[in-house]
């Protein structure tokens, strides 16, 4: 006798292995890789699944969940939610998992990779020598600023925010921050302040933006900010693109009304070839790779699968991002 098994949509190829426990209760529908979004080529499949795992590069919306009358649980395979549409999902009490906590020393280290980077012109001074323009140890070229004695401003003290104040500390950096609620253990441990948004911006040598995209945070990051900003002040994003007003960042950097800027997150994203954000020798932007660990990513996907197989058997998420589905 066939088994029933829960059909899925997942929207783009993850490592099977990473996938073994759903084996004997689910089939797989598989999008494509290299492409945002939900390939058209799926849709015709929403009537028929009973779950979805989605990426944050998908934008999950309430014509999709319209679309998928039988679906009994979305898992993002990412710690935020702001590509879902969660209240059109909560209206239809469709649970909404997340993978949250596990992706912050990756993506708190990868802070720090491009604090470093920025900084110190890393990229741009290995292409200068490995293009044959090494040629000589050279006394005031390449220079930063030094880090320890540095003010590093967190914009949002959550896990991750403090995870980068607490490698920040480690290098010597003045921490301030932030945040909706008062972090005091931090005072203590790291010394760190809690400080005004005006003051975050006035004083910070290194911003670094750690807030999740609401609609409070969306281009928090505008013209006014930067022009708050010390014209020596580095801007690293490693949160979501859209908190940081693209076309007021190119005018900030070509202006030097900041000094540099390392974005590992982009709006849009991803940022096309041609955008002229490529071409300012003090901006440095990665392809969204703050959790990029192997174990980050596998925990990731470990948690996903508990939230999916949970919620095709109709149980409670561990980890879900609209717990009002249950009341
Ligand atoms: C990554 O950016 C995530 O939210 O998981």
């Amino acid at each position: 006798m066939a088994i029933h098994k829960f059909k899925v949509l997942l929207t783009h190829p993850i490592p099977e292995q990473w996938l073994s426990t759903l084996n004997n209760d689910v089939k797989l529908i598989i999008g494509p890789d290299e492409m945002m979004g939900l390939a058209p080529e799926l849709y015709k499949y929403l009537p028929e699944v009973d779950g979805l795992i989605s990426f944050l590069c998908d934008r999950i919306n309430a014509e999709i969940i319209h679309h998928a009358p039988n679906i009994r649980v979305i898992c993002n395979f990412a710690a935020g939610i702001d590509n879902i549409d969660l209240l059109a999902c909560t209206a239809q009490k469709i649970p909404v998992g997340i993978t949250p906590g596990v992706l912050t020393d990756a993506t708190a280290d990868l802070t720090m990779g491009l604090v470093l980077a920025v900084n110190r012109q890393l990229v741009q001074a290995a292409a200068n020598a490995r293009s044959g323009k090494w040629k000589m140890w050279y006394a005031s070229r390449w220079l930063g600023m030094g880090l320890s004695g540095a003010i590093l401003g967190v914009f949002g003290m959550g896990k991750i925010g403090c995870a980068v104040a607490k490698r920040a500390h480690a290098f010597g950096m003045n921490v301030i921050y932030t945040s909706r609620t008062p972090k005091p253990e931090y005072e203590i441990t790291l010394n760190a302040r809690q400080v005004a948004f005006q003051e975050l911006l006035k004083t910070s040598d290194i911003l670094s933006l750690h807030a999740p995209l609401t609609p409070e945070t969306n281009k928090i990051m505008d013209a006014n900010a930067f022009k708050l900003m010390k014209p020596t002040a580095i801007l690293i994003n490693t949160a979501r693109g859209a908190e940081v007003d693209t076309e007021a960042l190119f005018s900030a950097l070509s202006n030097r009304q900041i000094a540099a800027a390392g974005l590992d997150v982009t709006d849009p994203e991803p940022l096309p070839a041609s955008h002229p954000l490529y071409e300012l020798p003090n901006c440095l932007i990665l392809p969204h790779l703050g959790s990029a660990t192997v174990g980050a990513r596998k925990a990731m996907a470990a948690m996903t699968c508990e939230n999916l197989l949970a919620g095709l058997r109709g149980e409670k998420l561990p980890y879900c991002a609209n717990t009002e589905v249950y009341v």
